[in-house]
């Protein structure tokens, strides 16, 4: 009767634990743990544990340890055929030991170090399709009895279930993994920027990117800001017969220090506070494919060594896990700054400045590529006048001349942001020196009223200064004409008359 009832016990928990089998892929370590936490109970254990094997490591891991000391056993691993769980991995065969001190193959030391005295063991292996990925243990039965052939059982049975809900979430997470991927290169490919350039300086860069391309060796992108390291990066990935895989971006420059090795390898859940899922890393979204660090330069420290690990071997752990992981991703760095100088300042390695430095390319400044200059004027004109819904159509020859004689100091994105506020600001058909703000530019009135008559001149002037005061008032009127001294009712009358836009 007794023996029914309890039967009844586990067969109703074993109902209950295969109905959350199905209902939660995602959660998939308190499910496991819900499981062992069963087991644990039905079979009268005082303790248990659930590790997983790393087959590459030969080792299995605590992956869950529930009972008096089972946070001090998680930080232990077990060696393939070592000690009670390595049996059970190697032999894929399960095992009941009532007295360790009796089996050869009980070892104390984990006993030992955390000061919990193990007597009895009930061990089963976990699978997938017949192979072992894990070991079930149950240790120290109530009262000091001895586990059961029937405890074996149902064990076994249990353990069935957690093999078959971590398959599951392994799917799940696969599944997960690769539509994140998928959603990123569908992202990143249709942002992929067109390549502008005319400069014979930009078309021998080229060259050599066509040729470095398909190694897989690192590459050290080098140049001024905005001077299109990230497009060149895009290039390289583009000729390289990884072109049809994963590129995936991340500049070191714009996370935070503490979630920078997250987002470059990823967590397990709980690894800190906010870890409240398994979150995947950029390299493992840029497996066969290529990865993009860029401002390199501004990597901590303390990460520059897991870079030179996976450079050099490929493997990485992600935060809160002691599993390695293995990658194919070809990296190519970029950075503004002098890395030599970095390296002698002792802010970056010496060994991984040298095997990022394989294959270097160095971005000329925009002052040193001249021929450059108009054709991405035009382009981003092109561009901004979609955007903005305008209809500008060129540049004034003066402003030509003034774009060919500025420095630069900003390079390819300060022309570009120049050519949107001129295209945003300016009142005429032609974009004018003045339009484009450039700090260094002296927009003397020569150049303004050049060949106006006194009347077009005079408007011109009235324009400019009026429009200068109603952008200084926000636009109210009001204020603006008592800031010129002028009726509001005549400024209106102005504004339509010199067609001011507001
Ligand atoms: N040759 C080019 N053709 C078209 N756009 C360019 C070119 N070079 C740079 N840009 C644009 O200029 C901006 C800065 O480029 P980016 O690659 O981010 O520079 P860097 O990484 O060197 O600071 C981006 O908006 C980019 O699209
Ligand atoms: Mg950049």
């Amino acid at each position: 009767m007794i023996k029914d009832q309890i039967d009844l016990k586990r067969f109703n928990t074993l109902i209950e634990i295969n109905s959350y089998i199905n209902s939660d892929y995602s959660d998939v370590k308190s499910l496991l743990t819900q499981i062992l936490e069963s087991a644990s109970k039905l079979t009268g254990g005082d303790a248990s544990s659930l590790l997983l094997v790393d087959r590459d490591a030969e080792t299995l891991y605590f992956e869950i340890a529930l009972g008096p000391k089972g946070s001090e056993v998680k930080k232990f691993s077990v060696k393939m055929g070592e000690g009670i769980a390595g049996w059970v991995a190697k032999n894929n065969r399960s095992l009941i030991v009532n007295d360790v001190e009796d089996d050869p193959r009980f070892s104390s030391e984990i006993s030992k170090k955390i000061g919990y005295a193990t007597t009895s063991i009930l061990a089963v292996p976990m699978r997938i399709k017949d192979q072992c990925v894990g070991v079930i243990e149950v240790i120290n039965k109530e009262s000091g009895r001895s586990f059961t052939d029937e405890d074996l059982e149902w064990l076994e049975i249990f353990s069935t279930q957690a093999g078959l809900a971590f398959q599951n979430a392994k799917k799940y997470q696969q599944m997960n993994d690769e539509l994140f991927k998928l959603k990123d290169q569908v992202k990143s490919a249709t942002t992929y920027h067109e390549l502008i350039y005319k400069s014979t300086v930009i078309e021998e860069k080229l060259e050599i990117v066509k040729k470095i391309a398909s190694s897989s060796s690192p590459i050290l992108i080098t140049g001024d800001s905005g001077t299109g390291k990230e497009l060149f990066a895009e290039q390289i990935h583009r000729f390289s017969d990884r072109a049809d895989k994963a590129f995936i971006r991340i500049n070191c420059a714009a996370i935070p220090e503490n979630l920078i090795e997250s987002e470059l390898f990823g967590h397990v859940k709980g690894a800190f506070t906010d870890a409240v899922n398994d979150h995947t890393g950029r390299f493992s979204l840029a497996d066969t494919g290529t990865i993009f660090l860029d401002e390199i330069g501004e990597l901590p420290i303390s990460m520059q060594a897991k870079l030179l690990r996976v450079i050099q071997h490929g493997t990485f752990e992600r935060v809160g896990s002691n599993i390695s992981e293995k990658v194919d991703v070809r990296i190519i760095a970029a950075t503004n700054r002098k890395l030599n100088e970095e390296v002698d300042a002792s802010r970056f390695r010496e060994d991984l400045y040298y095997r990022l430095n394989v294959l270097p390319l160095e971005i000329p400044p925009l002052k040193r590529r001249r021929d450059d200059i108009l054709p991405l004027a035009n382009f981003f004109l092109k561009k901004f006048n979609i955007k903005n819904n305008k209809n500008i159509n060129g540049f004034s020859s003066s402003s030509v001349e003034a774009m060919l004689s500025y420095s630069w100091p900003g390079n390819v994105r300060e022309l570009e942001n120049s050519v949107e506020r001129a295209v945003i600001i300016t009142t005429s058909d032609y974009i004018r020196p003045q339009d484009l703000l450039l700090p260094d530019y002296n927009s003397s009135s020569e150049d303004l009223y050049i060949d106006s008559t006194l009347k077009d001149a005079v408007n011109l002037f009235k324009k400019e200064f009026i429009q200068k005061i109603l952008i200084e008032h926000s636009g109210n009127q009001t204020e603006a004409s008592d800031s010129l001294g002028i009726q509001r009712t005549y400024l209106s009358r102005l504004i339509k008359d010199l067609d001011i836009k507001r």
